[in-house]
């Protein structure tokens, strides 16, 4: 594998997925595969998980780690071409990735999308410099459109529980006080559509996805009719991908908690984290037995340590 930044990246998902349970079982069987190599990570928008997890995952394989937040602990960087440099950006991602790349021997990016222009941010320009700059295998840890290692961990999480070998999987739109990326239910759809489960994504009407990441899945506006029988419930907020980033409901009817969990079939539910408490979900589904929301956010260890592993072993 050169990069991981998408689930087009990946030549063989079975393999990967279960190299990351041998991650899971064995987490200290290679403490020498990454010695002498670096990961530098490089965050635009801010992280629990991903930044500790993914650390985590690089010092079991012997890595060493540096992190930095851009524009906080590096200069402000210029992401437009072309542009005369008289702002407050001191330095241009031309010469930031290029830099960091010889400095390290893979690079993890977060870039969120900025929800003002839908072709810029699907255009993953930020990500896509550092691929085009860097010179080292690029490790997505979230991108605009994108997030590729929470998926492998939120499938990591379905088949650590599932019951039957093609669960039915509802994601649903939950509501939200802010405008949030579509990178997060995209990346779920998109993996959860290779791994062939029976996925339904609901939402309220406007909250379409782009089609790319969709093909194959049912569509539901009708929240309870999809929960019926469900076996795993993902919650996420998105804003719109037509009226793009916009929010056009707040319908807190939407809200996951103990009645729609009891629609489902014994089901278990899934969020990304973090979550707002009582918005998404209420305390007690959050609080009940049937929440992987912590083993979910576990998973991130061993997905980020067997992708590191391809990587490492292909070069
Ligand atoms: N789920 C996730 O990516 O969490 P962080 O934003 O805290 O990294």
């Amino acid at each position: 594998m050169q990069h991981f930044t998408k689930i087009a990246d990946v030549s063989n998902l079975s393999a990967l997925i279960e190299r990351a349970f041998e991650c899971k079982r064995s987490p200290h069987a290679w403490p020498s595969l990454g010695r002498g190599r670096t990961l530098g990570m490089v965050f635009f928008n801010p992280s629990l998980r991903t930044r500790v997890s993914t650390h985590r995952a690089a010092t079991l394989l012997g890595m060493d780690v540096i992190s930095m937040t851009v524009g906080d602990e590096t200069w402000q960087l210029e992401t437009r071409d072309g542009v005369e440099m008289d702002g407050p950006a001191a330095e241009h991602i031309r010469e930031a990735a290029a830099v960091l790349g010889r400095y390290v021997d893979v690079l993890g990016v977060r870039s969120f999308a900025h929800l003002r222009d839908r072709q810029e941010d699907y255009a993953e320009t930020i990500l896509e410099r550092f691929r085009a700059c860097a010179g080292v295998p690029i490790v997505s840890l979230e991108s605009a459109t994108r997030h590729p290692l929470q998926s492998l961990a939120d499938v990591l999480t379905i088949e650590q529980f599932k019951r039957r070998s093609r669960p039915r999987v509802v994601l649903t739109w939950a509501p939200h006080p802010k405008a949030l990326p579509q990178a997060v239910p995209n990346s779920f759809a998109e993996w959860a559509r290779a791994m062939d489960y029976e996925l339904v994504i609901a939402h309220p009407p406007g909250y379409e996805l782009d089609p790319q990441f969709t093909e194959g899945a049912t569509i539901s506006y009708d929240q309870d009719e999809a929960l019926d029988g469900a076996e795993f419930v993902y919650a996420k907020n998105w804003s719109s991908y037509r009226d793009y980033g916009k929010i056009l409901s707040q319908d807190r009817s939407w809200q996951i908690t103990p009645e729609k969990m009891a629609r489902t079939s014994d089901g278990y539910f899934l969020h990304c984290l973090p979550i707002r408490r009582n918005m998404i979900a209420s305390d007690a589904v959050l609080d009940s037995p049937r929440s992987l929301v912590i083993e979910q956010a576990a998973n991130r260890i061993p997905a980020a340590q067997a992708v590191l592993r391809t990587i490492l072993e292909t070069r």
